[in-house]
């Protein structure tokens, strides 16, 4: 496992982008690190006016509360979303005095605004052609944006989607681990995880350092491979973030295998891990299919 802070920009291969064409890449890294391992790519969005302040406190006023998640940013590394303290402001207060009071805040779902929208397509078109071949079937397309306090953490946790994180504006110190690790995530938190028991993690201490290390800065984006564990700091300006996803049906197969394995144990079996066994997987997942269909049949 790489333990080693890396902040070298991609390597671009990308001379004369067009309008729309945000992203750049090294396209032989891209190509065997996606979906496997983190890896950087640059982009041109650090000025974008969808970016400044006024424009996001503008999206903030738009998006139904329950789309804006923010509490208190001076947190631990390891800590429950039910133990994860408020900051005692709104959602406008704590971006319009983000460089003082210590938060953390996510608009979730941005592409409801039609701008943001644009971007976010304009961004996933670009890496699509790549994705397919590795990952087919893009899908449910997500844009969230973080914007946080100097000194702030985001904690140990692990994530649904395909994800590229874009640093806009400040630093960022972006802790990876390897998701397909059983030393550092097990099956059992995988399965919590995809039961909706939680997306917070706790990491050991023993295991804190086994992770790559990214010191991301302005025009860098980082890829998240798919429930990847990670942890995030702030270095010590405001940051503003723009995450880009989406998933794949594979991911879907994936949720309902540890699904149905959670019930599996409820009743007093001991199910294999998903991806042990592609036979036992084939068979489950044809199950739950026939169910799905039945149970929609019924419901009808
Ligand atoms: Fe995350």
């Amino acid at each position: 496992m790489i333990d080693a802070v890396q902040t070298r920009p991609a390597t671009e291969v990308k001379t004369n982008s067009k309008p729309g064409e945000w992203l750049s890449w090294n396209q032989e890294e891209f190509e065997h690190c996606f979906s496997k391992r983190p890896f950087l790519i640059s982009h041109d969005l650090c000025d974008h006016p969808l970016f400044n302040v006024e424009r996001l406190l503008e999206l903030a006023q738009k998006l139904p509360a329950d789309q804006i998640e923010y509490n208190a940013g001076q947190l631990p590394v390891s800590i429950s979303h039910a133990e994860t303290p408020m900051n005692g402001l709104s959602a406008d207060e704590t971006i319009r005095r983000i460089a003082e009071c210590k938060s953390w805040l996510v608009m979730k779902y941005i592409e409801q605004d039609p701008e943001y929208k644009q971007l976010l397509d304009e961004c996933l078109a670009q890496v699509a052609p790549l994705t397919e071949k590795i990952a087919p079937g893009m899908m449910k397309p997500h844009a969230f944006a973080f914007i946080t306090s100097p000194g702030s953490v985001t904690p140990y946790h692990i994530d649904p989607e395909h994800n590229f994180l874009l640093q806009i504006r400040g630093e960022k110190i972006v802790r990876l681990y390897d998701g397909n690790d059983p030393t550092l995530l097990n099956p059992r938190e995988l399965e919590d995880f995809y039961c909706d028991r939680g997306r917070n993690l706790v990491i050991s201490e023993e295991n804190k350092e086994r992770c790559w290390t990214y010191r991301l800065k302005p025009g860098q984006a980082l890829h998240f491979p798919v429930t990847f564990p990670h942890w995030v700091e702030n270095a010590d300006d405001v940051s503003i973030s723009f995450s880009i996803t989406f998933r794949t049906p594979d991911l879907d197969r994936r949720r309902a295998l540890y699904r149905m394995n959670s019930g599996f144990r409820k009743l007093g079996c001991n199910p294999a891990v998903p991806g042990t066994n592609r036979l036992c997987d084939n068979a489950c997942y044809q199950a739950f299919r026939v169910w799905r269909k039945a149970a929609s049949f019924i419901g009808k």
